[in-house]
C-alpha cells in the first residue's frame, strides 16, 4: 500500500510517498524560514499562504521522483493538528479534495503521532515497546510506547517546551529565527564552567519538566552582564558560554528524567523525536549513558527529527495497517438524536 503523506502545522510544507512493502520512496520540504525571519517567529497567515503556493508542486515533486502517478496512491494522510488553524486547513483541503477525487481512504494523522513514529523510518528501527522523549517546539514529553496507537503519558513539561525555550533564549541573544540551531551552534564556542544555571525540576521525583525558570535565569544572568542592561550588547563570547551554560541545563534535565523513565518502566529502548531531537549534545550524551546501561537508543535521521511529511505518511500507513484503527465504515447501532446537537 502506498500512502501519500501531507504535512502543513506550522512553517514546513512536507509531502512524502511511504510504500508499505518497500519503505519511503521521496519525501520533499520546503521550509519557510526565509518567510518569517524578518518578524523573528512564525506569522500564521504568511505560513497558510506559503503552504498554498508550494504544496501542489511538491506533490508532483514527490510523485516524480517516486516514479508514480496520483492513481498509485492508496491513502492520503495529513496533519488533522495540533497546529495552526489556517496551516493545517491547507494541508486538509488537499488530502481531502484527493482521496475524494481518486475515490482512495483519507486519514487524518495526530502531528505528535507522526513525531513519535518517525523513528520508524530508519533502517534500523525500533522495535516495540519503547520510551520516547518527545521534544518539539511546543512539547516535551516521555511516553511508554507499546504499539501504534497505544501510548502511555508520563511526563509533560509543566510550562515551556525545551523547543520553546531555545528558541526563547536565542532571541534574547539576538540570535536569528528559527533559534533553537543557532543556539546549539553558538553553544560550541561557550566555555565550561563559565555561567552556572540552574537545572528546573532535576530532583522533582517524578518525570515532568519545567523550563520557565531557566529561561527566566538565563534573561537575568544575560542583563547582569551588561551595565545598560541590554543582552543583545553582550560580547560574542559571552552570548556563547550562555549558550553553553543554557544548552547543557536542558540537555542534563533531559537525560536524567529520560533515563529515570526507562528505570520506571523497566524498558531498555529509548527513542529520541521532534525538533530538539537533532540537537548533537543530547545525542552525544545520551549515547554515552545508554551505552553505559546497555540499552538501545534510536534516532530519526536529522532531517525527519523536525517537520516532516514521511513521519505523516509513515504514520499513515501504520494507522491503515492496524485492524482495529483501519480506515474502515462504522456504524452506530446506538446513536441518541440529542448527541447531534452537543456536537
Ligand atoms: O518538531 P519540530 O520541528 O516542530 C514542532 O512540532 O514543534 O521542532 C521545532 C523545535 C524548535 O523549537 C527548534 O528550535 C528546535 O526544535 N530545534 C533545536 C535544534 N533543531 C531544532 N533545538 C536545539 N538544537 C537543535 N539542533
Ligand atoms: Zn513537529
Amino acid at each position: 500500500m502506498r500512502v501519500l503523506g501531507i504535512e502543513t502545522s506550522c512553517d514546513e510544507t512536507g509531502v512524502a510517498v511511504y510504500d508499505t512493502a518497500r519503505g519511503l520512496l521521496a519525501d520533499a520540504l520546503h521550509t519557510q524560514a526565509g518567510v518569517h525571519e524578518a518578524y523573528g517567529g512564525v506569522v500564521p497567515e504568511l505560513a497558510s499562504r506559503d503552504h498554498v503556493r508550494r504544496i501542489l508542486p511538491l506533490i508532483a515533486n514527490v510523485l516524480a521522483r517516486a516514479g508514480l502517478d496520483l492513481r498509485d496512491i492508496d491513502a492520503v494522510a495529513y496533519t488533522e493538528g495540533p497546529g495552526l488553524a489556517g496551516a493545517l486547513l491547507v494541508g486538509a483541503s488537499v488530502a481531502n479534495a484527493l482521496g475524494f477525487s481518486l475515490g482512495k481512504p483519507v486519514i487524518g494523522i495526530h502531528h505528535l503521532e507522526g513525531h513519535l513514529l518517525s523513528p520508524l523510518l530508519a533502517d534500523r528501527a525500533p522495535s516495540f515497546p519503547f520510551v520516547a522523549l518527545l521534544v518539539s517546539g511546543g512539547h516535551t514529553q516521555l511516553f511508554e510506547v507499546e504499539g501504534v496507537g497505544r501510548y502511555r503519558l508520563l511526563g509533560d513539561t509543566l510550562d515551556d517546551a525545551a523547543g520553546e525555550a531555545f528558541d526563547k533564549t536565542a532571541k534574547l541573544l539576538g540570535l536569528p529565527y528559527p533559534g533553537g540551531p543557532a543556539l546549539a551552534v553558538l553553544a560550541e564556542r561557550g566555555r565550561p564552567g563559565a555561567i552556572a544555571l540552574p537545572r528546573p525540576m532535576l530532583d522533582s521525583g517524578d518525570l515532568d519538566f519545567s523550563f520557565s525558570g531557566l529561561k527566566t535565569a538565563v534573561a537575568l544572568r544575560a542583563r547582569a552582564g551588561r551595565s545598560d542592561g541590554n543582552p543583545l550588547a553582550l560580547s560574542d563570547a559571552v552570548k556563547a558560554d550562555i549558550a553553553y551554560a543554557f544548552q547543557e541545563a536542558v540537555v542534563d534535565v533531559l537525560v536524567a528524567k529520560a533515563l529515570a523513565a526507562l528505570a520506571a518502566t523497566e524498558r531498555s529502548t529509548l527513542v529520541v523525536a521532534g525538533g530538539v531531537g537533532a540537537n548533537r549534545r543530547l545525542r552525544e550524551r545520551l549515547a554515552i549513558e545508554l551505552e553505559r546501561r546497555d540499552a538501545q537508543l534510536h534516532f530519526p535521521e536529522l532531517r525527519y527529527c523536525t517537520d516532516n511529511g514521511a513521519m505523516i505518511a509513515l504514520a499513515g500507513a501504520l494507522r491503515l495497517a492496524e485492524a482495529s484503527t483501519g480506515y474502515a465504515f462504522s456504524v452506530r447501532p446506538r446513536w441518541e438524536l440529542r448527541t447531534l446537537a452537543a456536537a
